[in-house]
């Protein structure tokens, strides 16, 4: 068995890290050579730092555009780009391949099951938190834990999880993906946008000032949710949200990290799809648009 890794940032470094350590053979699919001499220059070792232990482990890489057959695939690409970058390996992708999507958003996954519709696919989502302190240089910032469902019936039928996912010193959890996704979907388009406009960590949600503002915004996705046949969560999606930004308090979320390093957020595929799913439903989502055109104008695109 032999991972490799397209999409090469924090979450694929992490779980790169994570099935060498399980014994897995990974080798992460680069862009560029100099990334490939970014870590040549760490003596092809990914570093991750937990607390007070770092573990160094190895770890081989390939250009995406180098040739030789894959035989399982994990995609931590952001979301808009994941279609494009399938595409760009798909002609290396043995029959039968495995393939695993660990993406926040939701919608590029149904899009990818059209066009690989052959190939076992798998999704998952993480609360794993993790920083790049540099390039391949990774701290754990909170173990979390992975759900993964079967994304197609070739899937289904090779098992819950794809081959050496129950190996992971990880908890990795079998699960019904649909549910899992827009669990993480609401809770992604509650956090993301808001810490990111404010440039503050998750924590600072908690703050009085800012209850008014997502209580609406969780009523909103709630009753989106609910317009689209999903029940997200036992309790109130608020509650949820305030015990991840508590649980998470230090973090800064994924769209914070992507708006400080000038990268494209996720926004079409979180907030966007909230708001598109609202409209095909004919819902109103005020604070919800509100914040979709707030980071899309901050993003240089309005
Ligand atoms: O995208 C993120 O940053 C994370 O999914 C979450 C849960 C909001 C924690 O920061």
């Amino acid at each position: 068995m032999h991972w490799h890794i397209l999409g090469a940032g924090a979450i694929g470094g992490l779980f790169a890290a994570r099935l060498g350590l399980a014994g897995i053979d990974v080798s992460l699919l680069l862009r560029s050579p100099q990334r490939r001499e970014q870590l040549k220059q760490q003596a092809n070792r990914l570093s991750l730092q937990d607390g007070d232990r770092v573990e160094e482990v190895p770890v081989s890489a390939e250009l995406i555009d180098d040739q030789g057959p894959i035989s399982h695939l994990l995609v931590t690409t952001k979301a808009y780009d994941s279609a494009a970058a399938m595409e760009s390996i798909a002609s290396r992708l043995q029959p039968g391949a495995q393939i695993l999507l660990l993406q926040n958003g939701y919608g590029h996954q149904q899009q990818i099951a059209q066009t690989f519709a052959n190939w076992p696919l798998w999704a998952g989502i993480t609360t794993s938190g993790v920083r790049r302190l540099a390039p391949f240089q990774l701290k754990l910032a909170g173990e979390g834990e992975t759900r993964i469902g079967p994304l197609n019936q070739a899937a289904a039928l090779c098992g819950a999880l794809p081959d050496g996912w129950h190996r992971l010193k990880h908890r990795v959890i079998a699960t019904d993906i649909e549910r899992a996704l827009w669990q993480k979907l609401a809770i992604n388009a509650a956090i993301n946008p808001l810490t990111a406009l404010l440039d503050r960590p998750n924590g600072d949600l908690l703050e009085a000032q800012y209850r008014p503002q997502l209580t609406a915004l969780c009523q909103e996705i709630e009753a989106v949710a609910s317009a689209c046949g999903q029940s997200l969560f036992d309790n109130p999606l608020l509650d949820q949200v305030l015990k991840i930004a508590e649980d998470t308090a230090e973090n800064r979320s994924s769209m914070l990290e992507d708006f400080s390093a000038g990268r494209r957020t996720e926004i079409d595929q979180i907030t966007g799809f909230i708001c598109a799913e609202a409209d095909r439903h004919g819902l109103e989502t005020p604070v919800n648009r509100e914040l979709l055109n707030a980071v899309v104008y901050r993003q240089g695109r309005a």
